[in-house]
């Protein structure tokens, strides 16, 4: 057999793996369905639901309004590039979205049945889930027809695709009174993958592909103005994001197989967005002794930690080491030098919501090379609470005799930590 495709699935099996049980919602415009690409796409939706992904599919229908419209001759009005729905529109709008919804439904349950890759589950199910409300009147335009989400049946939603079926969204929504409004896809889509709280929110579009590579909200800005073209699409992204959308990827038809690409490939093959926030680990400053206090306070509390008071701390900032993120102190240690050969490494604090991600390693050996970089031999520490996680980490336990003398004096009989020691010079 072909050792690229051994290759292939080598490199593809962790992510078959990891893709299992998450939830994506998948958007694609109007124009993706008239392309030549998109029963393949179709066919990969299915092979990916096959392997235990979650799908939620929204499609647009813009392009195929548009035609109708002008094949009636009536007026196209958008202001503010947003669509003006009026009476006329919105009933081509319906005709319109309720054929597609069938084409792609139709599409949808061959590829699921040839070969038979699902099982017992339900196919592709479309519906009402989506609760609208008018758009209203902005700077003198009336919008008439055109909405927004009100809510998504996100309970409903998570029932079906829990239980093995694509869910299909469109582009349409209705009031509580029933009324019928035209929504946009990308707002269906990102209030989707919210409401779900999904893992990815993949939008495939028609154009020229967007540059391979990963994208963080705060490179978004630049990334918009470098690629005008997508500007409506990115835009959408952005608030995606900002609205806790944590992933978005972005991949257009025009590179063959992207899906996959994407999906089950370790560099991938679109556009990454994420929202993880600006995140670094420095040196501390007397401005972050309240965030230091926040953090460790509770685990003072506790008796994990040492008590320091406010005025202590100020005076010995130059010991701590600070993770920052996005303004919030989530993580904090101190090396505090005992003699000329051992620094105590103290205060380690990791915010609960921030632990099991490496930081703690991070922030040791940070505190490792500082020790290092003075000529200290060994590092100790006292800890009440976490000996196994310093013992896995290289430490060894020792007793009172081990602590240099400075150290002995001051010794807490009452809190009796254990006392941990690792010679760094042969980390
Ligand atoms: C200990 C602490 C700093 C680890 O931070 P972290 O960012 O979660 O660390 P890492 O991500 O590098 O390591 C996480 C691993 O350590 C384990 N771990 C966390 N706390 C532990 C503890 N008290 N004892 C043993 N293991 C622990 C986790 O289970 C995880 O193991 P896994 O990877 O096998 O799932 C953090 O849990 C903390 O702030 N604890 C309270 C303060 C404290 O005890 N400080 C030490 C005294 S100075």
């Amino acid at each position: 057999m072909n050792n690229n495709r051994i290759d292939f699935f080598r490199e593809a099996a962790p992510y078959i793996h990891l893709h299992r049980g998450k939830t994506f919602v998948i958007a694609f415009e109007g124009e993706v369905i008239e392309s030549k690409e998109f029963s393949q796409l179709i066919h990969d939706i299915a092979i990916l639901s096959a392997l235990g992904a979650r799908i939620v599919l929204v499609h647009g229908a813009r392009s195929q309004v548009d035609k109708h419209l002008e094949a009636l001759k009536h007026n196209i009005q958008v202001v503010d590039d947003l669509r003006v729905t009026d009476d006329i529109t919105l009933q081509v709008a319906k005709e319109t979205i309720g054929a597609l919804r069938v084409e792609i439904e139709n599409q949808l349950t061959h590829a699921l049945s040839t070969p038979p890759i699902i099982n017992e589950s339900l196919g592709v199910l479309s519906g009402n889930f989506i609760t609208a409300k008018p758009l209203g009147v902005h700077n003198g335009t009336d919008y008439q027809h055109t909405g927004t989400v009100r809510k998504i049946n996100a309970k409903l939603i998570k029932q079906l695709i829990d239980a093995g079926s694509i869910v299909l969204l469109s582009s349409l929504g209705f009031s509580p009174s029933g009324e019928a409004f035209n929504l946009r896809y990308e707002d269906v889509a990102s209030a989707t993958a919210k409401a779900l709280q999904a893992d990815k929110l993949i939008f495939i579009h028609n154009d020229n592909a967007t540059p391979t590579t990963d994208i963080e909200l705060r490179e978004l800005n630049e990334f918009i103005h470098n690629h005008p073209s997508q500007k409506r699409l990115l835009n959408h992204i952005k608030t995606s994001l900002l609205n806790g959308v944590q992933r978005v990827h972005l991949l257009s038809t025009k590179t063959a197989d992207a899906l996959f690409l994407e999906l089950y490939t370790r560099d991938g093959i679109g556009t990454m967005f994420n929202a993880s926030l600006y995140e670094e680990t420095r040196q501390a400053k007397v401005a972050d002794v309240s965030g230091i206090i926040d953090l460790i306070i509770p685990l003072e509390e506790k008796g994990v930690l040492i008590k320091r008071s406010r005025e202590q701390l100020e005076l010995e900032i130059d010991q701590f080491s600070v993770i920052e993120r996005d303004g919030k102190i989530i993580g904090c240690a101190a090396l505090y030098p005992v003699d000329n050969n051992t620094g105590e490494l103290a205060s380690l604090a990791i915010h609960p919501e921030y632990t099991g991600g490496g930081r703690g390693d991070a922030l040791l050996k940070r505190i490792s090379n500082i020790a290092t970089d003075k000529r200290l031999n060994q590092l100790l520490v006292l800890t009440t609470q976490s000996v196994d996680w310093f013992k896995e980490r290289g430490f060894t336990l020792g007793d009172l005799s081990d602590l240099p003398d400075k150290k002995k004096a001051l010794y807490n009989f009452q809190r009796n930590s254990k006392i941990l020691l690792k010679n760094i010079l042969l980390a």
